[in-house]
């Protein structure tokens, strides 16, 4: 059985009622349901939420001591903190795929949002497809560990 850590940084607690012209109107149950209906059996999904950086920071070493894959949205610390970056490239660094997500596509929006200070250490950015910008991450993930699979054999 893996598990997929899906890391949620601040203000995305009120999904479903934050901005939801931005965001949608679907809650984080709504993207636990939504990633536990496309998991592959086997896989198990671990939503969580937190508004502390060293919260999400220390998520981030457990990803790491335990080998578990992970889709992160930083929220806003996207574009400004390098202790979370640093966490990250810690994951990354010892072989586990961390996917860097995003609802919005922040590109698209204020000059501030257009510098991911994560990007540069993820294993790859997904971005702008509302909830499904998740599960296209767990895509992504679920075919990687397949190809390294199918490469031990
Ligand atoms: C976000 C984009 C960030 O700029 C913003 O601060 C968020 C959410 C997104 O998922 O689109 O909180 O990461």
């Amino acid at each position: 059985m893996t598990t997929v850590l899906v890391l949620n940084g601040p203000n995305l607690g009120r999904l479903g009622s934050r901005e939801p012209d931005v965001y949608g109107d679907q809650d984080l149950d709504a993207l636990r349901a939504l990633l536990e209906a496309e998991a592959p059996q086997g896989i198990t999904i671990d939503v969580r939420q937190t508004d502390d950086e060293a919260t999400l920071m220390g998520w981030l070493f457990e990803a790491v001591d335990t080998t578990t894959p992970v889709i992160l949205n930083p929220a806003a610390f996207t574009h400004y903190s390098y202790a979370l970056r640093d966490a990250a490239a810690m994951v990354t660094k010892a072989g586990i795929p961390l996917v860097e997500v995003h609802i919005s596509n922040p590109h698209a929006r204020e000059e501030f949002r257009h510098t991911s200070v994560i990007s540069g250490v993820a294993t790859g950015v997904i971005a702008g497809f509302g909830l499904d910008s998740y599960a296209l991450a767990l895509s992504a993930i679920v075919r990687s560990r397949a190809a390294a699979t199918r490469a031990d054999r």
